[in-house]
C-alpha cells in the first residue's frame, strides 16, 4: 500500500488540510516516503498512525503537544512505572534487542541505570563508545552459567530484561550441550538470582521457535518459558515475579533473512527455500515496546503475544530484488513452513488484551486483577503467520528495507546467515 495525502483524507474522513497540519504537528511520528518528484506517500502503518492521532485529538480532545508525547512515548503503554527511580539489569544487552532496548528507553524514559550482562569485553566496549560513554549504562563482564556473578549484577536491581541466548539454530543443533547450558540453566540462574536479589519484576525473551518446537533452539526456549511461568512458585516472601514475552523474526537483527538477501541481491540470484513460507513480522521498537507493556500488566506467569503483522517471504524476495532470478533451495531441517506463536494446548488460557494475546498461567492462587477487560479465545485457538489477519504488502516491506525505520545493524553484517532465531 503506498498512497496520497487525499486518500488518507477519504480514509479518515477529514480534510486534507487537516491531515497536512497533522503531519506537519507528528513529522517525528510520522516519515512518509518521498516520490522523485518529492511527493508524499503513505503506507498502511502511516494510515494506522494517523487514526490514532484523530483518536487522541479528535475523540479524546487531548492538546496536540500532549498527543505528540504520548504517541512518541509508545503510546504510553509502559506509563504506571516511575522509570527514572528503577534499576534494570539486561542480560543479553550487547544484541540487537538489547541496544535497541537501551536506546529507547536512555531516550524516552530515562533509567536510573541500565547494566549489562554479556560475556564479549569487544561488544561492550563497541557500546559503551556507541553510547557515547552514557553514565546510566554499566556494563558487567559475565556468563548466565555463572549464577554466583549473576546474583552479584542483580544486587539492587528491580527489573530485569532477560535477552541472552544462543539463538542460531544450526548453532544450537551441532551444540546441543551448550544451547542447554545457556539457554536453560542460563534461565535458571536468572530465576534464583532475582529471587534472591529481590528484584521486582523479570521478563524473558521468548520466540515463536518455541511452540510445538522442531529443533533444539525452540526446545530449550520453550524449557526457559516453562522455567520462567513456574519460576513465580518459587518467588515466595521476595515477590519477584516472572513472566515472557513471545515473538516472531525481528526485521533486520542479527543474522536476520534481510541482509542475506541484500547481499544476495548482487549476485542477480536469490535463494528461496520455500515459497509458500510465511513468518510474522516485528520491529525492534515494537519488540521493545511489548517488554514495557508486558512490565505494566505483568501479574507473574503470563507470556505477551504481541498482534503483529504475516510475511511471505517470496514477497520480501520482491521487495528487496524484483529484477532477481528466484531459485528454490528446499524448506531446511528445523525449519517450519510457517510458524506459530500460541500453541493449540495453550488456547484455552489466551485472552486477547490491549493489542496482545496474553497466554495467563493456571496457578489456583492467580488473580488477574489487570485483566478485567480481557476478552477470552476461543477453546483450541492458535496464532499462526500463515493464518493471520494483517499482512504486509511487498510495498510495505520495501518501505520498512529501505526507509528509516530499518535498523542500522542490518548494513553492518551482510555476511551473515539466515538465523532463524
Ligand atoms: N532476533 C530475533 O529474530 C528473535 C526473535 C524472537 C526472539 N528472540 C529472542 O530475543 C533475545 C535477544 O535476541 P537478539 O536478536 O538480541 O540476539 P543477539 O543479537 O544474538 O544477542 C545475544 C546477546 O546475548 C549475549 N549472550 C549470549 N550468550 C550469553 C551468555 N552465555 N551469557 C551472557 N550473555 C550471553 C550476547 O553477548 P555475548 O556474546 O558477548 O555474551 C548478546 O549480547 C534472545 O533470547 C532470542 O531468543 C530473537
Amino acid at each position: 500500500m503506498s498512497i496520497k495525502i487525499k486518500d488518507v483524507s477519504l480514509e479518515l474522513g477529514v480534510p486534507v488540510s487537516t491531515v497536512r497540519y497533522w503531519q506537519a504537528m507528528f513529522d517525528d511520528y510520522i516519515r512518509p516516503i518521498r516520490t522523485d518528484g518529492g511527493q508524499r506517500r503513505y503506507s498502511a502503518q502511516h494510515v494506522k498512525r494517523f487514526h490514532q492521532i484523530m483518536e487522541l485529538v479528535y475523540v479524546q480532545k487531548m492538546p496536540i503537544e500532549q498527543a505528540r508525547q504520548r504517541l512518541l512515548k509508545g503510546e504510553g503503554e509502559s506509563d504506571g512505572i516511575d522509570w527514572n527511580k528503577q534499576s534494570i539489569l539486561l542480560t543479553g544487552g550487547t544484541g540487537s534487542f538489547g541496544k535497541h532496548f537501551c536506546r529507547l528507553m536512555l531516550k524516552k524514559y530515562n533509567p536510573k541505570v541500565i547494566r549489562i550482562y554479556s560475556r564479549d569485553e569487544l561488544k561492550q566496549h563497541e557500546m559503551r563508545i556507541e553510547f557515547k560513554d552514557d553514565k546510566r549504562l554499566r556494563f558487567f563482564i559475565g556468563d548466565v552459567r555463572d549464577g554466583e556473578r549473576l546474583q552479584r549484577a542483580m544486587s539492587g536491581i528491580d527489573y530485569v530484561v532477560h535477552a541472552a541466548a544462543l539463538k542460531q539454530v544450526p548453532a544450537c543443533e551441532y551444540n546441543p550441550f551448550e544451547a542447554v547450558k545457556t539457554n536453560i540453566h542460563g534461565a535458571q540462574n536468572v530465576i534464583n538470582a532475582a529471587i534472591d536479589a529481590g528484584v521486582k519484576k523479570v521478563i524473558a525473551l521468548s520466540t515463536d521457535k518455541a511452540v510445538n518446537p522442531v529443533n533444539l533452539y525452540g526446545a530449550t526456549k520453550l524449557c526457559s518459558d516453562k522455567l520462567f511461568v513456574q519460576g513465580n512458585a518459587y518467588a515466595g516472601a521476595s515477590g519477584t515475579r516472572f513472566s515472557c514475552v513471545r515473538y516472531g523474526n525481528v526485521i533486520g537483527s542479527r543474522g536476520s533473512v534481510i541482509p542475506v538477501f541484500l547481499q544476495q541481491k548482487e549476485s542477480g540470484t536469490i535463494t528461496i527455500t520455500d515459497e509458500r513460507m510465511t513468518r510474522f513480522w516485528i520491529t525492534l521498537d515494537q519488540a521493545v515496546e511489548l517488554v514495557l507493556k508486558g512490565f505494566r500488566y505483568m501479574e507473574g506467569g503470563e507470556i505477551f503475544v504481541p498482534n503483529i503483522p504475516s510475511m511471505r517471504l517470496m514477497d520480501l524476495a520482491k521487495a528487496i530484488a524484483p529484477e532477481c532470478e528466484i531459485k528454490h533451495i528446499g524448506i531446511r531441517e528445523g525449519e517450519k513452513l510457517h510458524e506459530a506463536l500460541t500453541g493449540e494446548d495453550e488456547g484455552r488460557n489466551t485472552f486477547k488484551f490491549k493489542n496482545m494475546y496474553v497466554i495467563m498461567p493456571s496457578y489456583s492462587w492467580w488473580q488477574r486483577k489487570n485483566y478485567v477487560d480481557a476478552v477470552k479465545m476461543a477453546e483450541g485457538f492458535v496464532y499462526t503467520s500463515d493464518a493471520n489477519e494483517e499482512w504486509m504488502t511487498i510495498e510495505d516491506l520495501q518501505q520498512i528495507v529501505f526507509g528509516p525505520e530499518m535498523p542500522s545493524e542490518v548494513e553492518d553484517q551482510p555476511s551473515r546467515l539466515i538465523a532463524n532465531s
